[in-house]
């Protein structure tokens, strides 16, 4: 469908997890995910609650690991990788937006927005990280929020800040479980068509878990997770595939 290099890939991914009840057996939850996401493509994921829609993202971000099946991020296998790639892989390369904005509290929005810098031996001022916070918490409407404690924003602003957060290290790859879940209508609507901007912008892939129609709808591709397998959806009036 697109020319576009591939970024993602799974294959057969198949994952279980152990019956919580203490009865023998496995609980199915993904049962052979196929997905392939171009260098700058968006693709929203919709499904029931349940359905395994966090699973799939945290495997495709390397935080938990499938039974059976691969995943390749620019052609290589995620589980040939060595710990410093991975961790390289889940610093560098993939952004993480969850349902709950997961800043510290004591901290404020530029310095929640610096944390996954800290890591890097490039640390510091003049790798102009500060810089590049400050110029991308001002895109996103919040220049004038820098030193607010995440309890002195609103629900939307705490999730702006999770999202420059997310993008500070510049990935390829943003993953979004459920971003809007928390919000009113009004800021769900406003951050989603952030998000939506700024994957153009700065030519991002994206995942997104979401129940807003209107933010599948402003994807490129649109999936459902149904009985542990993918699906083509369509929403009614979304540009379409
Ligand atoms: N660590 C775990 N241990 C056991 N069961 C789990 C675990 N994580 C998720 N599950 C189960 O897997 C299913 C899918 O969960 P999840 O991926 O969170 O669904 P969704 O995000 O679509 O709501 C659910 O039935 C959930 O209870
Ligand atoms: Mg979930």
């Amino acid at each position: 469908m697109s020319a576009a290099p591939e970024l993602l890939r799974l294959e057969g991914v198949v994952k279980s997890f152990s019956s919580t009840t203490g009865e023998r057996g496995e609980l199915p939850v993904l049962e052979g995910i196929d997905l392939a996401v171009a260098r700058n493509e968006t693709v929203a994921i919709v499904g029931p609650s349940g359905s395994g829609k966090s699973t799939m993202l945290n495997i495709i971000g390397s935080l938990e690991l499938p039974d059976r099946g691969r995943v390749l991020f620019e052609e290589r296998e995620l589980s040939s990788l060595n710990e410093q790639e991975l961790a390289e892989f889940r610093n560098r390369r993939v952004g993480f937006v969850f349902q709950h904005h997961h800043l510290l509290a004591h901290c404020s929005a530029l310095e929640n927005v610096l944390l996954p810098t800290l890591a890097q031996s490039d640390r510091g001022r003049s790798s102009g990280h500060e810089e590049r916070a400050r110029d991308l918490l001002e895109r996103v409407g919040l220049g004038g929020r820098l030193a607010h404690r995440p309890s002195e924003l609103s629900g939307g602003e705490r999730q702006r800040v999770a999202v420059v957060r997310a993008l500070i290290n510049e990935p390829d790859l943003l993953l979004a479980d459920e971003p809007t879940g928390s919000l009113d209508r009004a800021a769900a609507a406003e951050l989603g068509e952030l998000l939506a901007q700024i994957t153009d912008e700065r030519a991002l892939a994206m995942v997104v878990v979401t129940h807003s129609m209107a933010l599948a709808a402003s994807m490129q591709r649109r999936l459902e997770l149904l009985d542990g397998r993918l699906e083509s959806v369509e929403v009614p009036g979304s540009p379409g595939a």
